[in-house]
């Protein structure tokens, strides 16, 4: 991991002039943007800041994309057909920009960050406007002014990657909030292409990132999560002098914040520091996405995950000792390259044995230009098929079994949005370890907390009745 440096105010601050003046133009114009977001938290992090520069340009949300002046994609390459989709997305907008020429195209997220893939976009698609990586998102006024002058844009420097603080960021939501701790990955597992498209591990100062929560907390967000691609090893490289742990102390008592969530935490770096903290702290959650990926020792070496199945069960035995009340979440791969039959009875062994409280569950797909992709041995799709198949329906079978110890339970819930079934509201949120419940209120209750009993579990969800609002 390399020392983390950052975009200097000087620069900033020119990008806000930029900002500035072009609203001066763009204000009177009325004009209209839409963001579409595909990927993961982080491509929705970075939405907001891209959504936060638009509207200090003067821009307004719009309703959908048909209607909108300034239309962009913020894409995601970790999974899948994901770059078929955009071209289907990009050329249906084709006769949108026929009927209002002044309309911007621009897609941008870690997609782009591909070796030649912004090339292939700009010559495929000659009404695309501007195209931009993840690293350039502190410059976005710039190149906006420069496509508002009729230049065709494309900015994909992968190596330029300061960290840029203060951007502005328009968020979605007064309740929950995402907070970026560190950037990028230096993990590289075998099948993933992230390492190569967001780059190098960079972690935020921890006085940035509590004076960002504070701040957020002073507008009245009561729940944090802290993102990172590995939250684990924030601060490993000794620029920030201190660790995950002790960041989690350290913005943990930032006053009013009520919960505090992290994610993705990797196996290998969940260490007894943080789960000291995670049982110690009153407003950390006692929550996990911990992915797994195989629970296989053979699959995890080839992943080059770096731990075994034995490792990873014993991290869920302590700390469910430790926080009984704990609940996992988990990502899992099927038909990585070589996996046995026996292989994948492996994971729905471990599936079985954990009992998760849901399991994002993934097909492999090969991505170029990672290892994985050139081993010998590819599963081919139909068996894949039937694997994940397997695992999602043993994987709904357990989570019914958690639902189902849930009746009687009482607790906090934050209300987080609402369902209008006929005459009856019903509202649901979760409680703080993450389990999502649903149960009869009023609109009014809207990121709030309120108690909640869970009387009946279903398939998929909890219902419950409010004791205390
Ligand atoms: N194929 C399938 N799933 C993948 N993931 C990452 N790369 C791939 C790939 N090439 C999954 C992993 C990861 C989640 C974000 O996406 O499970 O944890
Ligand atoms: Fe990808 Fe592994 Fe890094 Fe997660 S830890 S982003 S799976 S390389």
């Amino acid at each position: 991991m390399k020392n983390s440096h950052f975009v200097s105010e000087t620069d900033l601050s020119r990008q806000r002039d930029i900002a500035l003046t072009l609203a001066k133009e763009i204000i009177p114009r009325k004009l209209t943007f839409f963001v579409e977001t595909f990927g993961c938290q982080m491509n929705v992090r970075d939405s907001e800041t891209i959504k936060g520069w638009l509207s200090m340009i003067g821009y307004t949300e719009a309703k959908n994309k048909e209607s909108a002046d300034f239309v962009l994609y913020n894409t995601c390459c970790v999974r899948d057909h994901a770059e078929k989709r955009l071209m289907g997305n990009i050329g249906a907008l084709k006769e949108r920009k026929d009927e209002n020429p002044g309309m911007i195209i621009a897609i941008c997220g870690c997609m782009m960050q591909q070796e030649g893939m912004a090339k292939k976009l700009l010559k495929r698609f000659p009404h695309v406007n501007l195209i931009f990586g993840t690293n350039a998102l502190h410059r976005f006024p710039e190149m906006l002014r420069e496509v508002l002058n009729g230049d065709r844009v494309a900015l994909t420097d992968r190596d330029n990657d300061a960290i840029a603080e203060g951007l502005p960021k328009l968020r979605d939501n007064q309740r929950n909030a995402f907070v970026n701790i560190m950037y990028g990955c230096d993990n590289y597992c075998s099948y993933c292409i992230v390492p190569y498209v967001r780059g190098h591990e960079r972690s935020r100062r921890p006085e940035d990132i509590r004076n960002e929560i504070v701040s957020l907390v002073e507008n009245g967000i009561t729940e944090i999560t802290l993102l990172g691609q590995n939250v684990n090893s924030y601060g490993n490289d000794g620029s920030t002098g201190i660790k995950f742990a002790e960041l989690l102390r350290y913005v943990s008592d930032a006053p009013g914040l009520k919960r505090i969530r992290f994610m993705s935490s990797h196996p290998k770096d969940l260490n007894d520091d943080v789960m000291q903290a995670i049982a110690s702290l009153p407003n950390v959650c006692h929550h996990v996405h911990l992915p797994v990926q195989s629970g296989n020792n053979e699959v995890l070496r080839r992943m080059n995950r770096k731990y075994t199945r034995e490792h990873y069960l014993s991290i869920i035995t302590r700390l469910r000792e430790m926080v009984p009340d704990i609940e996992f979440t988990t990502d899992i791969i099927v038909g990585f390259p070589g996996e046995t039959e026996e292989a994948f009875q492996d994971t729905l062994s471990l599936v079985e044995e954990v009992g998760f409280a849901a399991a994002f569950t993934f097909a492999y797909s090969p991505r170029q230009g990672t290892v994985a992709a050139r081993m010998e041995d590819q599963i081919p799709e139909t068996v894949k098929k039937k694997r994940l198949q397997a695992l999602n329906a043993l994987q709904a079978r357990k989570t019914v079994e958690n639902n189902e110890k849930y009746i009687g339970h009482i607790g906090e819930v934050l209300v987080e949005g609402y369902d209008e079934r006929g005459e009856e509201t019903l509202l649901y949120g979760k409680y703080q370890n993450f389990k999502m419940v649903y149960f009869p209120g009023c609109k009014a209750l809207l990121n709030r907390y309120v108690t909640v009993k869970v009387t009946q579990s279903n398939k998929n969800s909890l219902l419950g009745e409010m004791i205390d609002a």
